[in-house]
């Protein structure tokens, strides 16, 4: 099989990125993100993103084609987020990929943003179909099966927030910074797991849906008893809370992975996200796969979080099956990956990151 070269475009929620692949080669990988263009406002701002992401799309994509030291002519295709996402920003790349196409003569694929997280797999490990995806990040919970580049079945996922998001939450609850998970993750380690009984929601359903919101309630409720009864929280009691949440947390996600590893009957287990960064979380993923004797997979984190190089890849993937989108490739706010899953009521509340 040929090689072939893409450059990969990604700009659907904070990020801008660029990437340029040579097969599953990363050449270059440019991922601007957009923090501090939104810190004052407590979250992204879609406008203000969408016109970050035009100003510097073309700056993106000129300094992954310098860093991987080609040009457009050593291109054979062009991938790009067509959704879902912040429709502005999607808009932005969907736009600049149709100019670089249409200038270039390029074949267009469009890619669906999930799709790049859940084939990131094969990109970074070369994991062959079927293949059990966990997508666990700060706007994004879901178990999925991967079958093939446009072949997924959703089996399970948050019904609310995703776990990610429920570590931000707990770590602002406390007087923690943010991203808060890996600040929880810190005082959870001096913390006692036993002290505090938090709920293990959904556990005692059958089937992989998840839920923690109101994980983040109890956590409220435990902390406002303390300051009512003593005042104020000690270091011990923030330890205390953190490491009673994050065992919850990391239960829940443990025997939900029990049962998805049962209804897939997977042999490999890839996980994806920045809550699979968690020591006590990948440790207990570890330990179902071993179970179930499957092989589990983590791609490092810089292609696990939003970036393009998964696009590119996701797009020569799709390329590959003879896809090809023209002058028409819409974008798309909303674009779930398995068509036939029942829809979810504000999975991920965060936003359309995911
Ligand atoms: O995948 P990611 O970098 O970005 C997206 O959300 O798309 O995930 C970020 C999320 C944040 O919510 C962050 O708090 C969480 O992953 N996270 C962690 C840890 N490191 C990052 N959660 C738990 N434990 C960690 N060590
Ligand atoms: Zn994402």
């Amino acid at each position: 099989m040929d090689t072939l070269t893409f450059l990969g475009i990604e700009s659907s929620c904070d990020d801008t990125a660029a990437a340029v692949l040579r097969g599953s080669e990363v050449l270059s990988s440019v991922v601007e993100g957009q923090a501090a263009l939104h810190a004052a406002f407590g979250g992204v701002v879609p406008e203000i993103a969408a016109r970050a992401h035009a100003e510097r799309l073309d700056i993106c994509i000129e300094a992954a084609l310098a860093q991987a030291g080609v040009t457009l002519a050593d291109l054979d295709g062009i991938a790009v987020t067509a959704g879902p996402g912040l429709i502005g920003g999607v808009l932005s790349g969907v736009m600049c990929a149709k100019g670089l196409a249409a200038a270039t003569g390029l074949p267009l694929v469009g890619v669906n943003h999930l799709a790049g997280h859940a084939l990131t797999p094969r990109l970074t490990d070369g994991v062959e179909y079927p293949y059990l995806m966990l997508l666990i990040s700060g706007g994004h919970c879901q178990f999925l099966t991967v079958r093939g580049p446009e072949d997924f079945s959703r089996i399970g996922g948050s019904i609310d927030d995703a776990p990610g998001e429920a570590f931000d939450k707990t770590a602002k609850l406390l007087g923690l910074p943010q991203p808060g998970g890996p600040e929880v993750e810190r005082e959870a380690a001096k913390g006692d797991p036993k002290r505090f009984a938090f709920p293990r929601p959904l556990l005692d359903r059958p089937g992989c849906d998840m839920s923690f919101s109101g994980l983040k309630t109890a956590l409220l409720r435990q902390r406002d008893a303390l300051v009512a009864a003593q005042g104020g929280l000690t270091r011990a009691d923030r330890a205390d809370i953190c490491a009673g949440f994050q065992q919850a947390v990391a239960d829940v996600l443990v025997e939900k992975t029990r049962r998805a590893l049962k209804v897939s009957d997977a042999k490999v287990l890839a996980v994806a996200g920045g809550v699979a960064a968690n020591t006590l979380i990948r440790a207990g993923l570890q330990r179902v796969a071993a179970e179930a004797r499957a092989e589990y997979v983590a791609p490092p984190l810089r292609l696990c979080t939003d970036n393009a190089a998964m696009i590119a890849w996701a797009g020569m993937e799709r390329f590959r099956m003879g896809a090809r989108d023209g002058m028409d490739l819409a974008a798309r706010p909303r674009w779930p990956l398995d068509t036939t899953a029942a829809p979810l009521i504000g999975s991920g509340k965060k936003g359309a990151k995911a």
